[in-house]
């Protein structure tokens, strides 16, 4: 089904109320993503575009507009146009790397998506639900931060919580608070599974085990024993368990862990999984 001026190609990837495409511009023949939902349940999907029309940075994956469209069986469809990463996610990054990623890639993708935090943050912006599946891998090799359903801005002064359980900082396990510290446990997290192929909390069988543990046991997501010494120390610095001591973005990206670190890993564009 197209949308004015655009037609859809195979799904990339498919969300609980959300499915992205390939799509095809009919004039200019440029190739982007389109992620489409029931305008009936859409919500999210136009919360995203709100947010993403505000936004301009190579680290956060843009908006090129939206459109409403018929579908086959006589519902309408909202349509939300993006910018194509043709890396895919992170998530199926890592997999294609053979399951998780060397040190140097780690520090590389680490860099750029505490740029994106930082970029975000400074916007007065918290994501809400940073994980690999919500980092995608651009045209030019670097990750970039996708997936803005969630996110909110620090002064709405919402209280409801959003995200993904085992991501989870303890402050918003406890229902406390979900800040800009909130997202830096989730990078934490999201290195955790770079290095080891597996999300935080491997061994807890379910999330509400998960959050009651995140919440109230004082623990952070184990580290690997490999990682070099910078690499504990950045994550140490992200596992603050008290969010007023987590580093912020702009402060891991001083940290020597990343902050030499080149922007590109030995896993390239020939590697990527092809939508
Ligand atoms: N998956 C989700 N959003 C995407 C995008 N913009 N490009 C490629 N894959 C995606």
């Amino acid at each position: 089904m197209a949308g004015a001026g655009w037609l859809r190609g195979p799904a990339i990837g498919l969300g609980s109320t959300a499915t992205v495409s390939l799509a095809i511009s009919t004039a200019s023949r440029d190739v982007f993503a389109v992620k489409t939902a029931e305008l009936s349940r859409s919500a999210l999907l136009q919360r995203e575009q709100s947010i993403l029309t505000t936004l301009d940075s190579p680290a956060v994956v843009s908006c090129l507009g939206f459109d409403v469209s018929p579908d086959h069986g006589g519902a309408v469809l909202y349509n939300l146009l993006l910018e194509y990463a043709p890396g895919g996610s992170l998530a199926q990054h890592i997999k294609q790397c053979g399951g998780r990623l060397d040190e140097p890639a780690i520090r590389s993708r680490t860099r750029e998506i505490a740029a994106g935090l930082g970029y975000l943050h400074g916007r007065g912006l918290v994501h809400c639900d940073v994980k690999p599946g919500n980092v995608l891998i651009g045209s030019d090799g670097r990750a970039k931060i996708g997936d803005l359903g969630c996110a909110r801005w620090v002064s709405a002064g919402e209280k409801e919580i959003r995200g993904t359980p085992m991501y989870m900082a303890p402050e918003t396990a406890r229902g406390e608070e979900q800040g800009t510290p909130a997202d830096i446990w989730a990078l934490g997290c999201t290195v955790i599974e770079m290095a080891t192929g597996l999300p935080p909390w491997p061994e807890v069988a379910n999330a509400w085990t998960g959050i009651r543990r995140i919440g109230f046991s004082g623990e952070a997501p184990e580290i690997p024993a490999w990682f070099s010494d910078e690499g504990k120390d950045f994550l140490g610095n992200c596992f603050m368990v008290k969010p007023e001591e987590r580093w912020t973005a702009e402060q891991l990206l001083h940290h020597p862990f990343i902050q030499s670190s080149s922007s590109f890993s030995n896993c390239t564009v020939g590697d990527w999984i092809s939508p």
